[in-house]
């Protein structure tokens, strides 16, 4: 599935009222293992400390282009918004099942544009960091659990940043264990989500992700409402081009398998099978 399948999923939410969230739009699944069968396995990343550098090229075959087309700069990787419906976005072809991930990123600037680093799982558990491309003094992050929307304004928060996100490149870290979430910025702790804090763990992320990297146009005037107020308003085409940049990730997965199952419907982390 592509990045469209996950556009035409936003415009459906957007005939529901503004609770829903925003953030769904990168949030879709080939196969959820709660509701289907024959799932295939996820690909596990298995090991500690796998750096992927994106400057000048890319990372090779291990992350996949979902949509669009990027280029490889001294910079990095940019991911560019020059027209409606440029939502570039990369994918990694491994998963982690719990584990360390850190990106070092230059956020898109403009009104509309947003840039975000999201873990998800085939049932819809998500760790992400979303950044507000007219927004230089706050980024927010937020989680879902088994792509539970409700409650929206609890989950997602906002910390402020020392110096603009666009401006230059920072340490975004997400460290996730089965008792503790906890995001980072340039080193410093923001914020730990525990495990009991998320409906008694129920809704805690807590299965196998991978990860996907990419900035889109919120704040396209065919989304709803609530999602263009959320991106800081209309985005502005004639302004662009909109470039985020994206130097480096180094990621780190807890488990040591070669495949993650889902071993029953709870998707609880106890249900999940490491192949060895
Ligand atoms: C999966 O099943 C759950 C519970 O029955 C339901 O709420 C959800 O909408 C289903 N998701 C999909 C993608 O079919
Ligand atoms: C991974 O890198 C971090 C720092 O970048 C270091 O603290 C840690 O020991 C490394 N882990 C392994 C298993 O190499
Ligand atoms: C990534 O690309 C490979 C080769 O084109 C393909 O087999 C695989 O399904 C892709 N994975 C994702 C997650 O899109
Ligand atoms: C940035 O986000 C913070 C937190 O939501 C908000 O208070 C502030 O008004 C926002 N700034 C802009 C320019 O949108
Ligand atoms: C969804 O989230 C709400 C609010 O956090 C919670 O009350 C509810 O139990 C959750 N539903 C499920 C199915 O986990
Ligand atoms: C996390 O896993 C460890 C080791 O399996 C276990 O002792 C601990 O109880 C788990 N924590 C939670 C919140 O399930
Ligand atoms: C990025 O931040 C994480 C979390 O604080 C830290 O472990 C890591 O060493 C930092 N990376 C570098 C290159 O400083
Ligand atoms: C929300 O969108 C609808 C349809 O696009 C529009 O008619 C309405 O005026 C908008 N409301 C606000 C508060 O912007």
């Amino acid at each position: 599935m592509s990045q469209t399948a996950s556009m035409s999923l936003l415009l459906s939410l957007s005939l529901l009222p503004a609770l829903i969230s925003p953030i769904l739009a990168q949030t879709w699944t080939n196969c959820n293992p709660l509701n289907q069968t024959n799932c295939p396995s996820d690909t596990a990343l298995g090991i500690s400390n796998a750096t992927y550098n994106f400057v000048t090229s890319s990372a090779g075959s291990t992350w996949n282009t979902t949509n669009g087309n990027l280029v490889y700069g001294t910079q990095g990787a940019e991911f560019t918004i020059n027209k409606k419906g440029d939502a570039p976005t990369i994918q990694s072809n491994f998963y982690i099942f719990f584990g360390e991930v850190e990106v070092w990123m230059k956020a898109a600037p403009g009104q509309g544009v947003v840039s975000t680093i999201v873990l998800e799982s085939d049932d819809l558990d998500e760790i992400d960091l979303e950044i507000i491309g007219s927004n230089t003094t706050h980024i927010e992050n937020n989680y879902y659990g088994k792509g539970n929307t409700t409650d929206e304004a609890a989950k997602a928060k906002w910390y402020p940043t020392t110096g603009a996100p666009q401006d230059s490149f920072h340490n975004y870290t997400t460290r996730w264990t089965n008792e503790t979430l906890e995001w980072y910025v340039d080193g410093s702790i923001v914020r730990t989500l525990a495990y009991a804090d998320a409906v008694g763990g129920k809704n805690y992320p807590q299965t196998p992700m991978n990860v996907r990297i990419g900035v889109w146009a919120a704040g396209d005037p065919s989304n709803n409402n609530y999602t263009v107020k959320w991106a800081g308003g209309e985005i502005d085409y004639s302004k662009g081009p909109y470039k985020m940049y994206v130097q480096s990730a180094r990621i780190t997965d807890y488990s040591t398998g070669a495949e993650y199952k889902y071993g029953d419907k709870t998707g609880t982390w106890q249900s999940i099978d490491i192949v060895a």
